[in-house]
C-alpha cells in the first residue's frame, strides 16, 4: 500500500510540489502551477520491493540486464536514507537530499563501497536532481546510471525535440542508426540509446512543453512500450502507453569509471514552459 512506504514533500505553495519515496529514492510526481508532469501507472506497486512504474526511479550502478543483480540496478528498489529533510534556502527553492551507500546486501550484488548523494531542488517552474556519486571503497569500479524519468503526454501529440543527427542504438528493431527527425514522434514501440545528445532537449507533451536539461548526462534513452509490451507488464495498464513517455538522461552507453575518493557529479534540470 503506497501509504505504507515513507515519502518526501517538496512544497514551494499549494500548486507546485514534489513526491519522493524513499523506496528507490523515487519521485512519485512534480506538480508545476497544479499541472502534474510525470507518469505513475495506476497499476505501479507500492510493497516496498518492486520498483515503483513510472516518476524517475533511480538506475544504478547497472543500466538494462545485468548479470550480477536485477535489471536496472539496485537503487531503485533499495531504501534510500533521508540526508537533509526538506527545506527552504536563501533563494526560497526547497532542496532535499536523499542518500545511498552500500550496505552489506548491497556488496553481495555488487561488491563496492559508495555513496550516492540525490539533491532535489524545487524551484516555481524548475525542478532539478543533482546525482553525486563518490567511490568510497580502495578500488576502481565502473557503473552505469540514468534516471528514468517517465513523463505524462498525449502520446498522438507528443514530440520530442532536440535528437536530430545524434546516433541511437535500436533495441527493438537492432542496429544503430542516426536520428533524422527534428521532432521524434512516437507510434510503436521504441526503445533507443542516443548517444552524445545535446544537453538541451525540449518535450512538447501536447499539453504543455517541457525544457529537458542536462549536465554530465552524455546519453539519452527514449522508450515507450506500446501495446504488446504494455500487455506483458503486470503493473502498467493495457493502454497506459497512450499517455507516457520516457526521456532518460544517463551514463549508458559506455559505463563510467570511478576512482577511489573520485565523485561523479551529473544533474537534470527540467522547465515547465507552460
Ligand atoms: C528502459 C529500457 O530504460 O526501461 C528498456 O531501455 C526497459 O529496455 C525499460 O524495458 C523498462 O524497464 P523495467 O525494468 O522498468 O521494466
Amino acid at each position: 500500500m503506497a501509504s505504507e512506504l515513507s515519502k518526501i514533500v517538496l512544497k514551494k505553495d499549494d500548486l507546485t510540489e514534489v513526491h519522493v519515496y524513499l523506496h528507490g529514492g523515487t519521485v512519485t510526481s512534480w506538480k508545476c502551477k497544479g499541472k502534474e508532469i510525470l507518469f505513475v501507472s495506476k497499476q505501479a506497486v507500492f510493497d516496498g520491493k518492486k520498483a515503483i512504474r513510472g516518476g524517475i526511479p533511480v538506475v544504478f550502478p547497472n543500466f538494462g540486464p545485468w548479470k550480477l543483480g536485477p535489471q536496472h540496478g539496485f537503487a531503485r528498489t533499495a531504501t534510500w536514507k533521508v540526508h537533509k529533510q526538506p527545506e527552504k534556502d536563501k533563494d526560497g527553492n526547497i532542496v532535499a537530499v536523499l542518500l545511498l551507500e552500500d550496505t552489506e546486501e548491497t556488496r553481495k550484488i555488487w561488491n563496492h563501497n559508495f555513496k550516492f548523494w540525490y539533491t532535489l531542488t524545487l524551484k516555481n517552474c524548475e525542478f532539478s536532481m543533482e546525482v553525486n556519486i563518490q567511490n568510497t571503497g580502495a578500488e576502481d569500479f565502473e557503473f552505469t546510471s540514468l534516471l528514468h524519468t517517465y513523463y505524462n503526454v498525449d502520446i498522438e501529440k507528443a514530440k520530442l525535440q532536440g535528437l536530430q543527427g545524434c546516433d541511437f542504438l535500436d533495441k527493438v528493431n537492432g542496429g544503430e542508426h542516426k536520428e533524422e527527425n527534428e521532432f521524434l514522434q512516437i507510434s510503436a514501440n521504441v526503445d533507443s540509446v542516443y548517444k552524445q545528445t545535446p544537453n538541451e532537449l525540449k518535450l512538447l507533451t501536447g499539453n504543455h512543453n517541457i525544457r529537458i536539461t542536462k549536465e554530465n548526462f552524455p546519453d539519452t534513452v527514449v522508450w515507450n512500450p506500446w501495446f504488446e509490451k504494455a500487455k506483458q507488464m503486470s503493473d502498467f495498464g493495457d493502454n497506459e502507453y497512450q499517455d507516457m513517455i520516457c526521456v532518460e538522461p544517463g551514463f549508458v552507453a559506455a559505463p563510467c569509471k570511478l576512482q577511489p575518493n573520485e565523485t561523479f557529479t551529473a544533474k537534470q534540470i527540467l522547465t515547465c514552459l507552460c
